[in-house]
């Protein structure tokens, strides 16, 4: 069974859940985030253990708020909506900024963000401008390199040296993942325990 729960959609922050473990502890929070299609809600279903908890799509847009998860009663996660999608309809578009910019400025909780970029695209635009905003509010960040199943070696060692340097960042901290091989899970959520333990 998933020890996974899911607890609230919401847009506003003030429609926010406030997660609490059974012992009244206020839970830090780890936001998935990254382009629409990415791979993010099949993430954090298999992060879960889970097969349908958290919804997915072949049809990239799917997710259009944001979705709250607790994780073994310890973390709290939060599945993004993505951005960069062509066809959600212009309302959504616009929708889509302040909701994320309000929840990166508003929620004390959140400690941590997953940046998924699929190991086939280099980063774009969209993606830079919120490496921007990951950077403004001052958080902290793991980048996912997700779908590897699609690339062989090579080509994963290839990518992975170009999308490091299409972030002109230094020092990120990055793995890999797969969700059709689970490949991935015990790395990631290893580097999810370490850097809640030293960020707060
Ligand atoms: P939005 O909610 O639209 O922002 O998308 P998302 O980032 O949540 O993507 P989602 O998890 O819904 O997955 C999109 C598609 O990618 C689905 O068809 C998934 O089955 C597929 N997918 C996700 N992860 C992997 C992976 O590791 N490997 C492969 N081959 N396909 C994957
Ligand atoms: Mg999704």
């Amino acid at each position: 069974m998933s020890k996974a729960r899911f607890i609230k959609t919401a847009v506003f922050p003030k429609d926010y859940p406030v997660i609490r473990n059974e012992a009244g502890k206020i839970l830090q929070e780890v936001a998935v985030a990254g382009r629409s299609n990415v791979g993010k809600s099949s993430l954090l279903n298999d992060l879960f253990h889970s097969k349908k908890l958290v919804k997915t799509s072949t049809t990239p847009g799917k997710t259009q708020a944001l979705n709250f998860f607790t994780y073994e009663d310890q973390i709290a996660f939060a599945d993004l909506p993505g951005y960069g999608y062509a066809r959600v309809s212009q309302d959504t578009k616009k929708e889509w900024g302040p909701m994320v910019q309000s929840y990166l400025k508003n929620r004390e909780t959140l400690d941590l963000i997953l940046f998924l970029i699929d190991i086939r695209r280099v980063p774009n635009e969209d993606d830079l401008q919120f490496l921007d905003w990951i950077v403004y509010h001052q958080k902290s960040m793991i980048v996912v390199l997700t779908k590897v199943d699609k690339v062989n070696q090579a080509e994963k060692k290839a990518n992975t040296d170009k999308i490091l340097e299409g972030l002109r960042a230094s020092n990120i901290h990055y793995t890999y993942y797969s969700t059709t091989k689970s490949e991935g899970r015990d790395k990631l959520m290893a580097m999810i325990k370490d850097a809640l333990k030293y960020g707060s």
